[in-house]
């Protein structure tokens, strides 16, 4: 038989009312106490976090939701284009580069945000643009990340680079990762997709970067329709080389970039058959495929891909920021995704204020189509946004999804595709 406090006369039942009245604030304290060890586990300075923890209404709503802690975290990854000035006008450029904005940050400027996202608990920053090399203080910028103790990523189309002046900065700068574009497997391919004949110099630079000892140089491909059919020659250029091959999609959203030129999902089919048998047979490619290539894959060919997969960090933690220092969850989205913008708020009050990145944040609450009944949306969340805006026009509506393909493949052998 159980006993309830009330049974047991009125110290019991004062005790129970204590109970109740504490209860509040325990539980408040548990959740500060939660938030805290968060913050510790996820990096974040003292300073920054006990001045987010003493808005109270901050405090309540991670305290509502203190298991989703990677939506009021800190912001690791910042993509930031340096400059929109560039050298090229490749027609999928998403971030219709080509000449600087108006408005591009100061010098000062970029080092107030650089220490803002150090201070946020930022660890890494990729460069990308425009052609990031095209700003006149691409390195010493590049030096700041990593004297305040953050990691240096470095995209470029790279035809700016193989000089006397560059190879030995890039040397002193040490980044993590050097990625540069690669968006054709020969000549005609790369001058069809970047308008410029730059085949020969571009492998020659991953050559170079890899000869001077760079711990990782990428081959970056991003495949439109024009440069699809690349696949294999690009499988047998790279093969047994040192450098990596990280392929993505194009997404919509530039204004040179024409929709028809937008891979079909049949297309990512066939991609993702091309990917598979890449990975089975041709090991000695290191390819490496970026998060539009997702999600849950059935198959066990393919299931390491996003074994780690813990959804969409857009908005949550990482960041965009273009060079006139608006500020997106994903620099891969257009001007209706912008949140607010450097110059009018400090970046702190930009990324605890509840008013932006809400559609990050709580996106779980807005899915649709398949991702809206599917069984792992609430850790996937839909994948990658640049390809669910560009399919959808919506950013928790995903079909090019490997897990969906799969699916749906299994329900046709079984009803006979009725
Ligand atoms: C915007 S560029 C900036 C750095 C440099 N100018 C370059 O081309 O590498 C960064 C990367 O984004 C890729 N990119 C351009 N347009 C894209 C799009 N519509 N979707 C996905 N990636 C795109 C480029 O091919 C390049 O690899
Ligand atoms: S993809 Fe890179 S190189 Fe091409 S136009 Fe855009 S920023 Fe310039
Ligand atoms: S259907 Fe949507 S939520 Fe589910 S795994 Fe695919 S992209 Fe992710």
């Amino acid at each position: 038989m159980r006993v309830r406090p009330d049974d047991l006369g009125p110290l019991a039942g004062a005790a129970r009312r204590a109970g109740q009245a504490l209860s509040t604030p325990i539980t408040l304290a548990r959740q500060a106490g939660l938030i805290g060890a968060y913050a510790r586990l996820a990096g974040w300075r003292a300073g920054p976090f006990l001045r987010w923890a003493a808005r109270w209404d901050n405090l309540f709503q991670a305290g509502a939701g203190a298991t989703r802690i990677g939506c009021f975290g800190p912001a690791p990854h910042v993509v930031w284009e340096v400059t929109q000035r560039c050298n090229l006008r490749c027609a999928h450029c998403a971030s219709n580069s080509g000449k600087a904005r108006d408005d591009e940050l100061s010098l000062a400027q970029w080092r107030k945000v650089l220490e803002e996202i150090r201070a946020l608990g930022g660890e890494e920053i990729q460069f990308i643009g425009g052609e990031p090399l095209l700003h006149p203080d691409w390195a010493e910028i590049a030096a700041w990340v990593g004297e305040l103790g953050m990691r240096l990523v470095l995209l470029s189309n790279g035809l700016l680079m193989n000089t006397e002046e560059v190879l030995p900065q890039l040397k002193r700068l040490r980044p993590h990762l050097i990625g540069i574009s690669l968006d054709g497997a020969c000549a005609a391919s790369y001058q069809q997709m970047r308008g410029v004949d730059g085949f020969g110099a571009v492998m020659q630079l991953l050559q170079q970067l890899v000869a001077d000892g760079h711990p990782n140089v990428n081959a970056v491909t991003t495949f439109t329709r024009t440069n699809l059919g690349d696949f294999d020659r690009f499988v047998d250029l790279l093969e047994g080389s040192e450098i990596t091959w990280q392929i993505q999609l194009a997404h919509g959203g530039g204004v040179r970039f024409q929709s028809d030129e937008f891979v079909t999902r049949d297309d990512f089919r066939r991609l993702v058959a091309k990917v598979r048998e890449t990975l089975l047979h041709r090991p000695g490619v290191k390819l490496r495929t970026m998060d539009d290539f997702g999600y849950f894959p059935l198959d066990p060919a393919l299931r390491f891909l996003h074994q780690t997969w813990s959804g969409c960090i857009a908005g949550s933690s990482l960041i965009g920021v273009r060079s006139n220092g608006d500020v997106l969850g994903c620099l891969s989205l257009g001007d209706s995704f912008v949140e607010a913008n450097l110059l009018r708020t400090p970046l702190p009050e930009i990324w605890t204020k509840g008013s932006c990145f809400r559609r990050f944040r709580e996106k779980l609450q807005t899915l649709r189509g398949i991702c809206a009944v599917c069984a792992f949306a609430t850790e996937c969340r839909a994948g990658c946004p640049g390809i669910a805006v560009s399919a959808t026009g919506h950013l928790g509506d995903n079909p090019y999804c490997i897990r969906a393909l799969e699916t749906e493949a299994i329900l046709d052998s079984i009803t006979g595709g009725k």
